[in-house]
C-alpha cells in the first residue's frame, strides 16, 4: 500500500521510467535495447518433435517438453520441418511415417496463443522446407493459424540488412514474430514477404556432427560463404550456430545422442561441451557472438546457462526451469531402434509392405539421405 502511494506521487514519466526499466524483453530487462541480431537467441532443434508419452518416447524425438513449455522456459527459436502429407502441409521428422507431429497451421496456431500471453517477448521460427512448399501455401496456414499480425516483415527480401530492429522495436510494433524458411524463393514472393529466405539472413555451422571432438565454428551453409569466416561475417548475414551430437549404430542409423547431452548442452567441462565452444567460435568470429543456438533436448546442460553468459544476463526473469526435471523415458534409445526393425522385419514376414518411411527409419542411412542441405 505505502509503495502504490509513492509510486502515485512520482511525476507521470518517472513512474513509467521505473515501470520500463523493470519489463523484461525476452526474460531480461537489459535486452530491450539490443538488436535482434546482436543477442543470443535460445533454440530448440526440431521443437515438436517431442520424446515424450504422446509419441511413445519415439527415438526421432529431439526433445523432452513439446514447444509451448521450451518458449515458458525461455526458448526463443523453434524449428520444425515442414512435409507434404496427404495434401496437407505437417510437420514430419524426415518423413511423416516416422513422426507426424500434426499441421504446420496447429503448431503456428499454438505458438499465437503463447505470444498472446507472452506480450514482451519476441519469437523466432524456423521451417526447414522439405517439400518445396510455396509462400503462397505456407501463408494459407499462418491465415489458418490467424498468427499474421505478429509476424516481422525485412526491409529487404533480397538482402541481408546491416541493422536489424532493437527487441523494443519488434515489440512496440507488435512484430514479434520473425519467420525463416529453408529454402524460398524471394524472388517471386509476393504473397507473403514477412517469410524470409534462411540462406539470404542467416549462415550456419555444420550440423551433422557425431563426435564432440568435431564441433566446428567454420560456415557451413551457405556454399557462398562455405569455410570462410571473413566473407561470412561481412555478408551481413546472423550467424547460425548448430551444437547437437547424432550417434550412429548398426545400420547406420543416424539419432539425438541423449546419453551424453548433459556435456553437449553443459556451460563448461568434457568434450564439445556448449559454453566452450561458444566461447571459441565467438572469437573465431571477431568477436561475434552467435545470433541462434540449436539444441537438442534444451533443458540439459542447462543450455540456456550459455546463452545468459553470452548475453550477460545475471537476473533473467519471468521463465520456468525445466532443469532439475528428469524426462528421460524407461525404454532405452537402442532398444527402440531394435524394436522399430523387428515390427518392421515382421510386417514384411507377414506379407504387408513396410512403407519407405519405416524402412528409412529401420534401416536408413540418414546421413548421407539428408545431407543435401536440409538441417535436421
Ligand atoms: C504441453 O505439455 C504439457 C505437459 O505435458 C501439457 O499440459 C500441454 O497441454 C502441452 N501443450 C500442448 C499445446 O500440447
Ligand atoms: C489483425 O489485424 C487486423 C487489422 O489491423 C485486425 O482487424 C484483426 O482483428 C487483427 N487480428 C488479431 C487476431 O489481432
Ligand atoms: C514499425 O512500424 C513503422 C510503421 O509501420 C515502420 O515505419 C517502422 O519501420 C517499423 N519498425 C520496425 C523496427 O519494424
Ligand atoms: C512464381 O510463383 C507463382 C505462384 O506461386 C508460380 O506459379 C510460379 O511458377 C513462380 N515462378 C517461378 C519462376 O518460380
Ligand atoms: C571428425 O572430423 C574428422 C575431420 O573432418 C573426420 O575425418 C572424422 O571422420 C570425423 N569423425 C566423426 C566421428 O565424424
Ligand atoms: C554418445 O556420445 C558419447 C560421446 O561421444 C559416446 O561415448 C556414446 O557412445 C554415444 N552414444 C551412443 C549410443 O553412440
Ligand atoms: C556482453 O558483454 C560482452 C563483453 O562486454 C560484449 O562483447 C557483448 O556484446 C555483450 N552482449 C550483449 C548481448 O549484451
Ligand atoms: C533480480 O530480479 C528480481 C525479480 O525481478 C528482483 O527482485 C531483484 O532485485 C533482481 N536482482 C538484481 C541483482 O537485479
Ligand atoms: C534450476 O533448477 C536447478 C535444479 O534444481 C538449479 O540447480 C538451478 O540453479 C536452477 N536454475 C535457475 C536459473 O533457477
Amino acid at each position: 500500500m505505502r509503495g502504490l502511494g509513492l509510486l502515485a506521487l512520482l511525476p507521470f514519466a518517472a513512474a513509467k521510467a521505473l515501470r520500463a526499466r523493470t519489463t523484461a524483453c525476452n526474460n531480461s530487462p537489459d535486452l530491450c535495447s539490443k538488436s535482434y541480431g546482436e543477442i543470443t537467441h535460445l533454440g530448440a532443434h526440431d521443437s515438436p518433435f517431442v520424446r515424450d508419452a504422446t509419441t511413445d518416447y519415439s527415438t526421432a524425438g529431439d526433445q523432452y517438453y513439446n514447444t509451448t513449455l521450451q518458449l515458458d522456459a525461455g526458448v526463443r527459436l523453434v524449428t520444425a520441418q515442414v512435409h507434404k502429407s496427404d495434401s496437407e502441409w505437417h510437420l514430419c521428422h524426415s518423413s511423416c511415417e516416422l513422426l507426424d507431429a500434426g499441421t504446420l497451421s496447429s503448431w503456428l496456431s499454438e505458438i499465437k496463443t503463447w505470444l498472446d500471453s507472452n506480450t514482451n517477448d519476441v519469437v523466432t521460427v524456423l521451417l526447414v522446407n522439405s517439400d518445396d512448399a510455396t509462400a503462397s501455401d505456407l501463408h494459407s496456414e499462418f491465415q489458418t493459424a490467424d498468427i499474421g499480425n505478429y509476424t516481422y516483415t525485412p526491409t529487404s527480401q533480397t538482402s541481408a540488412p546491416s541493422t536489424w530492429p532493437t527487441l523494443q522495436e519488434l515489440i512496440n510494433n507488435g512484430t514479434r514474430l520473425v519467420t525463416f524458411v529453408a529454402s524460398l524463393d524471394a524472388s517471386n514472393n509476393t504473397v507473403a514477404p514477412y517469410l524470409m529466405d534462411e540462406f539470404t539472413y542467416l549462415w550456419e555451422n555444420p550440423y551433422d556432427v557425431t563426435s564432440p571432438s568435431n564441433f566446428s565454428c567454420e560456415p557451413d551453409r551457405p556454399t557462398s560463404v562455405k569455410g570462410d569466416i571473413s566473407t561470412a561475417l561481412s555478408s551481413n548475414r546472423l550467424p547460425f550456430m548448430n551444437h547437437f551430437l547424432y550417434q550412429t549404430t548398426i545400420l547406420d542409423i543416424e539419432y539425438p545422442n541423449a546419453s551424453y547431452v548433459s556435456t553437449t548442452n553443459a556451460p563448461s567441462g568434457g568434450t564439445g561441451n556448449l559454453g566452450d565452444t561458444a566461447t571459441t567460435c565467438k572469437s573465431d568470429w571477431s568477436g561475434r557472438q552467435p545470433t541462434f543456438i540449436l539444441v537438442d533436448f534444451f533443458n540439459k546442460g542447462p543450455a540456456i546457462d550459455t546463452v545468459d553468459k553470452l548475453n550477460n544476463v545475471t537476473n533473467a526473469s519471468g521463465r520456468t526451469n525445466l532443469t532439475s526435471v528428469s524426462a528421460t523415458s524407461s525404454a532405452s534409445t537402442y532398444s527402440n531402434v531394435f524394436k522399430g526393425l523387428v515390427e518392421v522385419v515382421q510386417k514384411a514376414k507377414d506379407g504387408s509392405n513396410p512403407s519407405m518411411g519405416e524402412w528409412i527409419w529401420a534401416g536408413g542411412d540418414w546421413g548421407s539421405l539428408l545431407s543435401g542441405g536440409i538441417a535436421l
